[in-house]
């Protein structure tokens, strides 16, 4: 399936719409604009995830099960590591910046999901194995904290984009700001394959969409292209099964979810 083959199917950009990037909307780039916007890439993995689950959830067949489950877990895992590392890391280097505790907001906002998530996880720990999972206990936990979940992930885009106009913020091309930006790309590459090469990372590839925006990201990250290949086919693998509800193939297409 491409973005452009029709079908009645929904897809995993829905129930939460994706997010678009300041770049796209803006064309402007500096640092905060493109870290906002690979952040945004970022969420919007995380946005595919939650969609490829609540929607196919009702309708995954006995056999599948078990890898559903790991499915879930994977998700779950890339989104509380994802919360985990910029409280630790990327807030506090962005404050220390900027002189300002400029995520003040942000934190609340993880406040008000992160229960809620950490409830969707400890149900997923519980089961012994997929079997007992149940659709419509998934889906009720994920409704409790789909409200304050999409809107931390809209505004947290907005946020950092909007920090090109702080008063501190280091001039573009200065030696602080180059520094700042290498600092924050590395933290967001090794922020995913910290979290888990056979899960989280898969996760991650097998929901990146590379025809988004026209194609916009289609080498972010930026990874060689004979590796970019071979991880999804050959590390993927291990748990193979659980691709089946991703959203994207091993090329990073489209593809259609399991559904009826
Ligand atoms: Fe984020």
């Amino acid at each position: 399936m491409s973005a452009s083959t029709p079908t009645s199917k929904p897809w995993a950009d829905q129930p939460l719409a994706l997010i678009p990037t300041p770049a796209f909307l803006t064309k402007q780039h500096n640092m905060w604009i493109s870290g906002a916007s690979h952040m945004c890439n970022v969420h919007n993995v995380i946005f595919r995830g939650y969609n490829s689950i609540y929607l196919q959830a009702p309708h995954v067949q006995e056999a599948d099960m078990d890898a559903f489950l790991g499915y879930c877990r994977a998700w779950c895992k890339l989104v509380t590591t994802h919360a985990e590392e910029e409280e630790s890391n990327y807030f506090p280097e962005a404050e220390k910046l900027l002189g300002d505790s400029v995520f003040e907001q942000t934190h609340e906002e993880h406040d008000a999901f992160m229960p809620l998530l950490q409830a969707f996880q400890q149900y997923l720990d519980s089961l012994e194995n997929g079997s007992h999972l149940s659709s419509d206990k998934l889906l009720s936990l994920m409704s409790a904290f789909q409200q304050p979940f999409e809107l931390h992930f809209r505004n947290e885009i907005k946020l950092i984009a909007s920090l090109a106009t702080h008063p501190n913020a280091p001039s573009e091309g200065s030696s602080e700001q180059i520094e700042a930006e290498k600092k924050f790309d590395k933290w967001g590459s090794s922020s995913v394959t910290r979290s888990g090469i056979t899960d989280v990372l898969m996760f991650f590839l097998y929901n990146l969409d590379s025809s988004y925006e026209d194609g916009l990201w289609k080498d972010w990250p930026e990874i060689p292209g004979p590796v970019r290949w071979l991880m999804p086919r050959v590390i993927g693998g291990w748990h193979r099964q659980w691709w089946k509800f991703a959203s994207c193939n091993a090329d990073g297409k489209r593809k259609e979810l399991c559904l009826p």
